[in-house]
């Protein structure tokens, strides 16, 4: 079930029918209970600046750190956010998507595997200056954002001038933004984009300490013979233009 919301604090959950989408009830379940670390709606309404506290909390009684935040947009069912997750338990991860589903098994498959670094959440990352305070973001992950566009449909794309300059004000200095795309064109506008927002073209990240995280779209396209386009850039301390 698809959503686009303009209002990310919007509940919805509790407007829809559950027993016509199972993850529906998961997802009211886990707001009610906190069985599993997803949230939508006015459960997400305290948030914005807040995530470090919220992450300590989730660890129980340990105080907030200087932890990294990072947030992989489009996280679909949660591969490679819990990947990352597990590779690097010094820091925090949140996975936005836009369907019950997705959302909901990338919380319960961090909950298997013991990631309580780990908060999904459903909304449009159009929206997330709602969640996400300026500055407070380490590195954002976009991973095959939109994959198979026609040439009509390419003014739909997620990655475009205004999302990489929302990105940017939502980044921390050195953050950065690393994505990944099946089209080289798409590749070359979003780099583009970035540079317009003032973030600069990046060697790897050392945050990943070398770890190539081929998602589950990354493996499809590959089997298909199919190579990826992608980059890594990082926000300056002093905003200088690339
Ligand atoms: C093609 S899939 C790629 C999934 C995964 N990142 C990968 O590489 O395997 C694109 C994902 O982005 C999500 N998505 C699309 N538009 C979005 C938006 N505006 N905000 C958050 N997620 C979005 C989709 O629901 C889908 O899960």
């Amino acid at each position: 079930m698809p959503l686009c919301p303009t209002d990310i604090l919007k509940d919805i959950s509790s407007t829809l029918n559950p027993s016509v989408n199972p993850y529906v009830a998961k997802m009211t379940a886990a707001l009610a209970d906190g069985s599993i670390p997803v949230l939508q709606g006015s459960a997400l309404k305290d948030r914005r600046g807040h995530w470090r506290e919220a992450f300590a909390g989730q660890r129980e009684n340990q105080a907030p750190s200087n932890r990294k935040l990072i947030v992989e947009i489009g996280c679909h069912l949660g591969l490679t956010l819990n990947q990352m997750a597990g590779n690097h338990q010094d820091a925090d991860f949140i996975g936005m998507d836009i369907t019950f589903k997705r959302v909901v098994t990338a919380a319960e498959r961090a909950v298997r595997q013991g990631h309580r670094n780990v908060i999904t959440v459903l909304g449009n990352a159009r929206a997330m200056d709602s969640i996400f305070a300026d500055g407070e973001v380490d590195g954002f992950v976009i991973f095959f954002p939109d994959p198979w566009l026609k040439r009509a449909q390419s003014k739909n794309r997620l990655v475009d001038e205004a999302f990489a300059a929302l990105l940017a004000t939502k980044l921390a200095p050195n953050g950065f933004v690393w994505m990944k795309t099946d089209q080289e064109i798409y590749f070359k506008e979003a780099r583009e984009a970035f540079c317009r927002a003032g973030l600069t073209p990046s060697e790897p990240i050392d945050f990943f300490a070398g770890h190539a995280y081929e998602s589950t779209f990354e493996r499809r396209f590959r089997l298909q013979g199919l190579p990826p386009h992608g980059g890594q850039w990082q926000k300056p301390f002093d905003d200088r233009l690339c």
